[in-house]
């Protein structure tokens, strides 16, 4: 079996629906269940024999320990994490225990039971770190593209926990051999996201007829990629990559913010007719430190593992502004009190610069 972290998460969940849809090899789930993890997620496969949910934090090394041999995976794929950037700027220590501490409890346990593991297991088993393309820092308009080689210079205390913890996936790898990858992939969208980041935000926003906040000139450029071309990219890492290497995964769709929320809003004004959703955008107050652009060259992936991303974003969209309306009892019960008072904190005193 495998042993996924996070996958109650919006790219965990993802995961593992695309792998049990795939595959008939089993998955242990561990995640503590954070504001950001929705366990109905899954209820799809509540009860389905090939998937076991353990409630733990990976920064507990006992209950780790315990998962490990109770399970005797063969593989981690580790998405744990905390993962939202406004969030570090409130909350920097939250990051660094999980993303930090977290990663490294987990990489001890994952070594100590790799260790004892006959020779042949102990070949095959591997452990896949799930990173961002964040760590590598921010590109000028004119830079050539994020690439394996590229340096890292974190920017954010979540792209800084996140580096810690590719620093700490490659040092196990050097220091004692543990079969590590590590992939950094730039912008996921797609169903079951938090409505925290952009995509599901405006989404959300604008279904509910609220302002669409866009920090700054809205000019900053990310690459985004559909959650699933990022798990199947995952897979195929997985199967054929090779130990101690890292690989960056994007979909060649850089986009400055401001053209998303408005492709956002001429989907929507195309498939739930009514209001202009383009009125609803204001311009607010930036975030501190706000990296400019993130673009990925994905060719490594490409050339040496045969991974091409399948959606355009255009078709990726149209798929998730399909999910969020279809599911509006999921976005319903994700704007619990906790949700409404990270709006608060974090939209409250924001001021709205222009239309
Ligand atoms: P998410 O915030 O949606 O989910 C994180 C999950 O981890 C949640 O289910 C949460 O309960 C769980 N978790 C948090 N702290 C934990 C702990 N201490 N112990 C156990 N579980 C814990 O995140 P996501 O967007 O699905 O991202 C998953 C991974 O992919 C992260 O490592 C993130 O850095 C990376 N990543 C995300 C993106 C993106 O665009 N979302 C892009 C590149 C890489
Ligand atoms: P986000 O989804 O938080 O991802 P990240 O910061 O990790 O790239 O934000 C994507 C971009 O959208 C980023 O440049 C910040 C911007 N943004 C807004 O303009 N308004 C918002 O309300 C949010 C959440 C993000």
């Amino acid at each position: 079996m495998i042993l996924v972290t996070g996958g109650c998460g919006f790219i965990g969940s993802n995961f593992i629906l695309d792998w049990l849809d795939q595959s008939d090899e089993a998955v242990v789930n561990v995640d503590a269940l954070t504001y950001a993890a929705h366990p109905d997620n899954l209820d799809l496969l509540a009860d389905d024999p090939r998937y076991t949910f353990v409630r733990a934090d990976i920064c507990d090394a006992e209950a780790m320990t315990r998962l490990f041999s109770t399970h005797q995976p063969r593989a981690v794929i580790h998405f744990a994490a905390e993962s939202h950037v406004d969030r570090s700027i409130h909350g920097p220590l939250e990051f660094v225990r999980t993303n930090v501490l977290g990663t490294a409890t987990l990489l001890e346990t994952a070594r100590r039971y790799w260790q004892a593991l006959p020779e042949a297991q102990a070949s095959r088993f591997r452990f896949l770190h799930v990173s961002t393309d964040e760590v590598f820092g921010s590109l000028g308009p004119d830079d050539a593209r994020f690439h394996e080689g590229s340096q890292y210079q974190p920017n954010s205390p979540y792209s800084a926990s996140k580096a810690g913890s590719d620093h700490l996936a490659r040092a196990y790898f050097h220091t004692y051999g543990l079969p590590v990858m590590t992939t950094n992939c730039s912008n996921n969208y797609g169903p079951r996201q938090f409505p925290e980041k952009l995509i599901p935000l405006m989404i959300v926003n604008a279904l509910a007829g609220r302002t669409l906040p866009v920090y700054g000139d809205g000019r900053q450029i990310r690459d985004w990629l559909y959650v699933g071309d990022h798990c199947a990219a995952l897979r195929r890492v997985l199967e054929a990559g090779r130990p101690g290497e890292l690989y960056l995964i994007g979909g060649d769709a850089e986009k400055t913010n401001l053209e998303v929320v408005h492709a956002i809003c001429d989907l929507l004004g195309r498939l739930r007719p009514g209001p202009d959703y383009r009125s609803l955008i204001r311009h607010v107050s930036d975030r501190p430190g706000h990296d400019r652009r993130y673009a990925i060259d994905a060719s490594k992936l490409k050339r040496a593992l045969g991974w091409m991303p399948t959606e355009s974003f255009a078709s990726g969209m149209e798929r998730t502004l399909r999910w969020y309306l279809d599911h509006a009892e999921w976005v319903a019960s994700v704007q619990s009190g906790d949700y409404q008072r990270w709006l608060a904190t974090q939209y409250g005193e924001r001021t709205v610069e222009r239309a």
